[in-house]
């Protein structure tokens, strides 16, 4: 089980390990790490589940499809490092993905 860092807007750190096969979206909330909502349920339909992926684990993943860029051009402080963290799908070449919180998933 590969190990996700995520890092709230304030600092607060928080390392989980993850199971395979699941959303990173999932993994947030399923370990009920604050900054994530996933209000959709990972339907790609609501821009709660926002994060900025690291450089390393954003170059192993397939990139964002045209709707999931859609939506985070309406999400809240978009960079190029922003991803919706429910189309990110666990795999063991994820071990030390860091994920930054954005201050506010609304
Ligand atoms: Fe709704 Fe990701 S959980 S877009």
């Amino acid at each position: 089980m590969p190990t996700i860092t995520f890092i709230q807007y304030d600092g607060r750190v928080h390392s989980v390990k993850a199971e395979i096969g699941q959303s990173v979206m999932q993994v947030a909330v399923d370990n009920q790490i604050p900054g994530v909502v996933g209000d959709c349920g990972g339907n790609c339909s609501c821009g709660t589940c926002h994060g900025y992926v690291d450089k390393v684990s954003a170059a192993k993943i397939p990139a964002a499809d045209s709707y999931e860029r859609d939506l985070l051009s309406c999400a809240s402080a978009p960079t190029e490092d922003s991803r919706l963290t429910c189309q990110i799908i666990v795999t063991d070449a994820l071990e030390g993905m860091i994920i930054h919180l954005p201050e506010s998933q609304y």
